[in-house]
């Protein structure tokens, strides 16, 4: 069964046509690249998705729910389900890297008392639980990138989303991103990677689907009926998302703060230690 249904959906800026008429289907524990030059609606599709933009026509189906049609008060269950890893989601200065963590579990609601627990696994896995005393300033742009995956990853959402993550890395550190994103997909999770980065999509050959003005110009699992995974360097059978992970998330009782809150509403949200 599809977690994912895009079924027409278009969306105009003005004049600006950003989707006209995608069409696509993702199922459970899939990972897709959503490629294509600049201008040709990555971004905006997955804003769409996250319900930060509302699509002018079609229907965006995920884990079952309309999204466009999702009552205001039902938007922070949504955002539960889906991890986000955007250039624009800034990480907060003024908070260390566990700090930034923890917000989006104070966010979503989660008892203080399974903050720990979680963050110090979602660090580790990401690779900086060494570093969970730093503030931004003091990471690396590899590690600002895996700081955003550890927040996403944090609510144990059911999909990830992720708008260019390897942008501004060297190709080792893109490398490791996408090894990372790819890990994280063989324990079940769904995965879709807006990037232009070829050699990425070269390497880890996944489900590519292209939006050209708009448009899906090409799906690889349409065409090919299946698709090739050759991610397969990395065997590890880690136990990265252990079942005691897996916990029912209570949800938050007030409205989630916007997916790219922090950048516009500049929000101090107190995190007692
Ligand atoms: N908020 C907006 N207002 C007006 N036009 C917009 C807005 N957001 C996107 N667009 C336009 O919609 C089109 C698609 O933009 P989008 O950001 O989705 O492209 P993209 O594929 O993500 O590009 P890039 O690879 O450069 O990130 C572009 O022509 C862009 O100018
Ligand atoms: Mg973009």
């Amino acid at each position: 069964m599809p977690i994912l249904e895009v079924n027409n959906v278009c969306k105009k800026f003005g004049e600006i046509v950003a989707l006209s008429g995608v069409d696509f289907k993702v199922d459970e524990g899939e990972f897709v690249y959503i490629t294509g030059p600049s201008g040709a609606g990555k971004t905006t599709l997955l804003r769409c998705i996250i319900r930060q933009l509302l699509p002018d026509s079609g229907e965006i189906i995920l884990d079952g729910v309309d999204v466009a049609k999702l009552p205001k008060k039902e938007i922070p269950r949504l955002r539960q389900k889906i991890g986000v890893v955007f250039q624009d989601f800034k990480v907060l200065p003024e908070r260390t890297v566990e700090e930034n963590v923890e917000v989006a579990l104070a966010v979503i609601g989660l008892e203080r008392s399974h903050w720990k627990a979680r963050v110090d696994h979602v660090l580790r896995l990401v690779g900086l639980f060494e570093r969970l005393g730093l503030f931004p300033s003091q990471l690396s742009g590899g590690e600002l990138q895996r700081l955003s995956l550890a927040r996403a990853l944090v609510i144990n959402p059911k999909i990830i989303l992720a708008d260019e993550p390897t942008g501004n890395l060297d190709w080792e550190t893109a490398d490791k991103i996408i090894e990372l994103f790819n890990l994280i997909n063989k324990e079940g999770k769904t995965i879709i990677v807006a990037t232009h980065n070829m050699q990425i999509i070269k390497k880890y050959k996944k489900r590519v689907i292209e939006l050209k003005n708009g448009t899906v110009v090409r799906d690889s699992a349409v065409q090919s009926g299946s698709v090739a995974d050759e991610s397969s360097q990395n065997n590890s059978t880690t136990d990265v998302l252990p079942n005691d992970y897996i916990s029912d998330i209570p949800v938050p009782p007030q409205e989630i703060v916007d997916i790219d809150g922090p950048k516009k509403k500049n929000k101090k949200k107190k995190v007692k230690k």
